[in-house]
């Protein structure tokens, strides 16, 4: 049933990558002085929920997704008291505070792995995946990023299972003391008042128990939304099982009992009915999961319509579909669309009006572009692991290997460092013009920030946005995607033009125009939409366009 209190279902998350956003104190290194101070900005451009890449301690060996204290802030980005301060101000603006929760691993550095590694009969041995095997690994297990997740050590003759980099052990989740602890875990965060946590690879939370050999697969590359048939095998007995299914259930079963209703998103891949497997078949597993279809699209009308038709089918109502667009480990979208931001803003419109929630990465809002550092130079792990491979044949192949690239530190002025630092940048800022800028784009009613800040404030003022039924509207012109949002008595249309050709619609209904870009015009019968233009209407009387 639908509710007040399912705030989650309506919200936009909008993701902060900490190394990247605003250093404060010269560094050269994102912290959370910096996100205090930029959060009026944050603001202003209309941010409901902020989800933040991990902060705890950590060697930094993977950016933070490699933790070694799930309860202290890393001397980096600066103290707890900072970071209390921090969801206040969040919470003060009326913002909600997520964040980053890497369930299934820690760093090799964390004194729970430095503890289970130092004897087969040590108290925490189990707390991690420690198994024995003759001169080479256990099994054929491969791990997410393409090699034998089997860590041999010397010391005591055993192998310890990572199902992404070495240095990321996995947790032991049939160790009911690990699954104990790491709720607790979750309720020193939640006391907090920390309004839910992004959830980490959860797709790999729990592995074969018996340990059984994966069968073997013909397709070698993954992709975004699917990583279980990749590196030749089916991974079925490393990934996505049931356990997992049913560990969601549990987790959203512990946060529940808070006042406040804290959500989960879950960083999952894989088919749509493993997805929903995640989701529980009564929406009782987690709140959301990251789709990462729309990451891959294809910038035509017949993509977006047939995007819709999917989430509309497979997770209609009570369940809430997610659009997302990039994130700290993918190509940025902008650079897909050859750095057309006309281009962009059709997307985002795509983005923000579809039913579901809308997922940002910071800087798309500016059409922050990526950098060209070769795998060589790459500070990413995964740029480390693959340094001989030349970054045009990366690109080629479609495999994103160099991270580095889509965390580039974020625009604000025309400033030195683009007012990111006023030290050395740990990433390059790279080359730039003004209008790239927060700053710049803030000025210009027609830019892509501008665009963005009224997307935003569309689905505040909505309902029928936010949690109103969707319908695909037939038009007969094949580039033009048109879909219907309804709530109760309101109807809005959204149309957009995603072809080269200027359109005209008939229109034989009263309308209120809402919103128009790229040049599209209501007018007195018909609806003008140039090539690359938007629209969105308020429909005064029902049936409107259908026949
Ligand atoms: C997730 C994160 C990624 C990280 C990996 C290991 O995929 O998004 O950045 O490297 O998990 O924690
Ligand atoms: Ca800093």
């Amino acid at each position: 049933m639908e509710n007040k209190t399912e705030w989650w279902k309506q919200t936009s998350i909008y993701q902060i990558y900490p190394w990247s956003f605003q250093d404060s104190n010269g560094d050269g290194i994102g912290d959370l002085k910096g996100i205090l101070n930029r959060l009026d900005e944050i603001q202003e451009l209309g941010v409901e929920t902020i989800w933040f890449s991990p902060f705890y301690l950590s060697p930094g060996e993977d950016f933070g997704y490699d933790i070694a204290d799930y309860t202290k802030i890393d001397p980096r980005f600066g103290t707890m008291e900072d970071c209390d301060r921090l969801i206040k101000e969040i919470h003060k603006r009326k913002m909600k505070v997520v964040l980053d929760m890497v369930m299934n691993h820690t760093s090799d550095k964390h004194p729970w792995f430095l503890e289970s590694k130092s004897s087969p009969s040590n108290p925490k041995r189990k707390f991690y995946i420690w198994k024995k095997g003759s001169k080479k690994p256990p099994n054929n297990w491969i791990s997410m990023v393409g090699k034998s997740g089997w860590n041999y050590d010397r010391a005591t003759d055993e192998y310890y299972y990572s199902n992404f980099l070495s240095f990321q052990p996995d947790l032991n989740y049939r160790n009911p003391k690990v699954k104990q602890t790491m709720f607790g875990v979750l309720d020193f965060w939640l006391k907090k008042g920390v309004d839910g946590f992004r959830l980490d690879i959860f797709n790999s939370i729990y592995k074969d128990e018996s340990f059984r050999d994966n069968p073997l697969s013909l397709r070698f590359f993954p992709t975004p939304d699917n990583h279980d048939e990749a590196f030749f095998q089916k991974k079925q007995y490393n990934l996505n099982l049931p356990e997992s299914f049913s560990f969601a259930k549990d987790v959203r079963k512990h946060v529940s009992k808070y006042k406040h209703k804290p959500f989960l998103i879950g960083e999952v891949s894989g088919s749509d009915q493993v997805l929903k497997s995640f989701l529980g078949e009564n929406a009782d597993g987690l709140n959301l999961v990251f789709q990462f279809e729309l990451i891959h699209f294809q910038f035509n009308a017949k993509f977006f319509k047939n995007l819709l038709l999917k989430n509309e089918t497979i997770f209609p109502k009570p369940f809430t579909p997610t659009y997302v667009l990039g994130n700290h480990d993918q190509r940025r979208y902008i650079d897909r669309l050859g750095g057309d931001k006309r281009k962009a803003k059709l997307l985002v419109c795509f983005q923000f009006m579809a039913r579901g929630v809308p997922i940002i990465y910071y800087g798309e809002e500016i059409g922050r572009k990526e950098g060209r550092i070769s795998n060589f130079k790459g500070k990413d792990p995964i740029a480390k692991m693959n340094r001989f491979v030349p970054l045009f044949l990366s690109n080629l192949i479609g495999i994103y290997i160099n991270r580095d690239n889509c965390r580039l530190p974020m625009l604000w002025d025309d400033s030195k460092n683009a007012g990111f630092t006023n030290g050395t940048s740990w990433l390059p800022v790279g080359t730039f013009q003004k209008e790239d800028t927060v700053a710049q784009q803030k000025r210009d009613k027609d830019s892509l920030w501008n665009q963005y800040r009224s997307m935003f404030q569309i689905r505040k003022e909505w309902q029928a946005v936010r949690e109103g039924s969707l319908e695909v509207i037939e038009t007969n012109v094949m580039d033009v995607l048109c879909f219907e949002r309804k709530y109760k008595e309101t109807i809005l249309h959204v149309y957009l033009n995603f072809g080269n050709q200027l359109q005209k619609l008939p229109l034989t209904n009263k309308t209120n125009l809402i919103y128009a870009f790229g040049g599209s015009k209501l007018r007195e019968s018909f609806l003008e939409l140039p090539s690359l233009s938007g629209m969105i209407l308020r429909m005064t009387e029902s049936k409107s366009l259908r026949k």
